[in-house]
């Protein structure tokens, strides 16, 4: 019988999604189906799999881009969202700009209890790593991932799917559980809800230059977890997974956060890791 398979991913700034879609063509060999999911903006992603009809498929993967070590926060709400997964095979994929930290063991964490089983997880793909705090640093650039992910990456991620179709078919395939596990110690103090709210404190505060803005809408539009709100002018209304792309795609450059103290935590780092 053909596999029928479905791949759901988030992808903020394309890198994933190639990823996802080359994955898919390796899955669709001969009579083998694979479908395409796209996460997009939390509630209507909760509303979405409420009614998705998952016992169609024998083989799910789960894709998303690495964000500060760890899958964007509001992703840990999707999956906890997830129904009883018992019946099928999975596999997890991340891409990254080169340092997934405990990205993919964090979510297997969540769907170990709704009985997935994974018998694939890949997390080396590199996908062009873009982020406001970059442009400011002032030692040296963190390495380019320009171009990303690169035609071999794309090669790769096809014949990870080619694979997975004889890895599911075959009821003795392992399961995989050897993912890196260590929390990353920096990112350990963040993602415990707004009680301990880390991000907010570490990250910069919205500021919006309203002489700039058009209130054309574009970040509340990409912002996955609706934080923006137009009144008429942008508001940050709550708190987000801080991927700080509403600032980096505003066409008018009108959102002014302050990057020093940040930058100067990274400078320090970089300092620190040249002189090694
Ligand atoms: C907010 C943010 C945080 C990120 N954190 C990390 C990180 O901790 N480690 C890393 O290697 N790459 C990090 N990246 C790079 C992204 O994981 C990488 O660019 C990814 O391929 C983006 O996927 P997308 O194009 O599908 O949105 C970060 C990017 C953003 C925007
Ligand atoms: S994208 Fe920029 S210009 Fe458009 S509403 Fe948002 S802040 Fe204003
Ligand atoms: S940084 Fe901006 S786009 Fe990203 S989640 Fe927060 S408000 Fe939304």
């Amino acid at each position: 019988m053909p596999l029928a398979s479905v791949i759901f991913y988030f992808s903020q700034q394309g890198s994933t999604k190639k990823i996802a879609e080359k994955i898919a063509e390796g899955l669709n060999q001969g009579e083998n189906r694979c479908e395409l999911v796209r996460f997009t903006k939390l509630t209507k992603d909760l509303e979405m799999i409420k009614n998705f009809d998952f016992s169609k498929y024998s083989l799910i993967g789960f894709g998303t881009p690495v964000y500060y070590f760890y899958p964007p926060h509001h992703l840990f709400k999707v999956f906890e969202s997830l129904p009883d997964l018992s019946h099928v095979n999975g596999f997890l994929f991340c891409t990254s700009g080169g340092n997934p930290g405990a990205c993919l063991y964090k979510i297997k964490n969540i769907l170990d209890k709704k009985g997935f089983k994974i018998i694939d997880g890949y997390d080396k793909w590199i996908g062009l790593d873009q982020h406001r705090c970059y442009s400011h640093f002032k030692e040296s650039a963190l390495p380019s991932s320009l171009g990303h992910p690169n035609p071999g990456e794309l090669a790769e991620a096809k014949e990870f799917g080619k694979n997975l179709i004889h890895k599911t078919l075959d009821p003795n395939s392992p399961e995989k559980k050897d993912f890196w596990s260590k929390d990353n110690k920096w990112a350990e103090g963040g993602w415990k809800g707004r009680s301990e709210p880390f991000m907010e404190k570490w990250f910069p505060e919205f500021k919006l230059n309203e002489e700039k803005c058009t209130q054309c809408g574009k970040c509340a539009e990409l912002c996955p977890v609706d934080a923006i709100v137009l009144d008429p002018y942008p508001q940050w209304v709550k708190d987000c997974d801080r991927c700080y792309l509403c600032d980096l795609y505003c066409p008018e450059q009108a959102i002014e956060c302050d990057w020093s103290k940040q930058c100067a935590f990274m400078d320090n780092i970089l300092k620190r890791a040249k002189k090694k």
